[in-house]
């Protein structure tokens, strides 16, 4: 019988009683002790430390969700890998995914994201399927899709050695930071106050932020892309909401699901963006007020992914100064790499 104590920022701060020991239970002390080990850095939550792995800042329960993946994880030649940094779009990125690679199995009032909130529908290798083995989409083998905030670098090797593809999306630094404080803003969690704007800022910047540095995380997945652009396909949020069905019918094609003519004739792309948009969504019930996933416990209310959605909204937060030095930022990172143009 194993005790499960998950502390994590994505969860509640409760104990929860597992009654059989886990997978990830059974090596949890493992990875704590080796994290241990690891640089610490004060994180955005006096409780809530980051932790340097792989060249990157992780949280705790992250840290050991990653080697839990990289350990056990085993990607198949027919798994889709959704990865990006947290709050450039990954909630789109699932919904869209899941509505094109199921839209034969279901119809227009039986879709489940009619009733789930799309994290409830495509996991994260690092948090589902390390804390959370027991859910429907961990056992239902016939789930191809799979999502991670992790950098390339810190992938299960298994994702390399399956050929499986990977889809990365990405998004303006500035509307990125804003998006995640704003997030954690409405967090209950018992990790103590979120450091102010100012401070979070200036922690984001020096690359101290979840997962971060940002840059480099979307560095890791270009030069992957470079290297073996039939593997990844690469989104860019604001691309994509100026012209969704574009990006939706190059989504699908590279998942192997490509619209027919006959779809395309019938509104069938159409009706995968309308679901999928950021107005549906949001104003679905199960994304509505304080409801919860209905899987697993987690400190953030399904609505909390569901802001504006906008593109800018980061001028009415950030100062003329603030947005020059991420810009600069972007530009010294960026430079050469083909990026900036892209
Ligand atoms: P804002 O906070 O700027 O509104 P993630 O899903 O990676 O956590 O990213 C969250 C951001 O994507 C939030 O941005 C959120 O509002 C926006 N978002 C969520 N669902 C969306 C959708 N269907 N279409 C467009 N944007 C969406």
């Amino acid at each position: 019988m194993g005790l499960l104590t998950v502390t994590d920022t994505t969860l509640p701060n409760q104990e929860e009683t597992v009654t059989e020991s886990t997978e990830f239970e059974r090596n949890q002390k493992r990875y704590q002790e080796l994290i241990a080990t690891f640089p610490h850095e004060k994180g955005w939550r006096p409780k809530n430390p980051l932790i340097q792995y792989g060249g990157h800042w992780l949280m705790q329960p992250r840290a050991e969700g990653c080697m839990y993946a990289q350990e056990f994880f085993q990607a198949r030649p027919s798994d889709l890998l959704l990865c990006s940094y947290p709050k450039t779009g990954t909630t789109w990125l699932k919904a869209l995914t899941f509505a094109i690679r199921n839209r034969s199995h279901f119809n227009d009032s039986t879709n489940p994201l009619l009733k789930r909130n799309p994290h409830e529908l495509v996991p994260y290798i690092e948090i589902e399927f390390a804390f959370f083995p027991h859910i429907d989409v961990i056992n239902n083998k016939e789930n191809t899709l799979f999502a991670t905030h992790l950098p390339h670098g810190l992938l299960p090797e298994s994702v390399s050695r399956s050929s499986c593809k990977m889809v990365y999306i990405w998004r303006d630094p500035k509307d990125t930071f804003i998006s995640m404080w704003i997030f954690y803003k409405k967090q209950k969690t018992q990790d103590g106050p979120l450091n102010s704007l100012e401070e979070s800022f200036d922690m984001f910047c020096r690359g101290l932020s979840s997962n971060g540095p940002y840059l480099d995380h979307v560095l890791t997945y270009w030069k992957a892309y470079q290297e073996n652009p039939d593997q990844i396909f690469f989104l860019k949020y604001e691309k994509m909401r100026a012209d969704p069905l574009l990006y939706v019918k190059r989504l699908a094609e590279f998942m192997g699901y490509g619209f027919t003519a006959e779809e395309e004739k019938e509104g069938i792309v159409d009706k995968v963006v309308n679901l999928c948009s950021f107005d549906t969504l949001k104003n679905l019930e199960p994304n509505q007020g304080e409801k919860n996933m209905e899987n697993r416990p987690s400190s953030f209310a399904n609505s909390a992914f569901f802001r504006k959605g906008e593109i800018g909204d980061w001028q009415n937060y950030l100062t003329r100064e603030m947005a020059a030095r991420i810009d600069g930022l972007m530009v010294e990172k960026l430079k050469g790499s083909g990026l900036l143009e892209w």
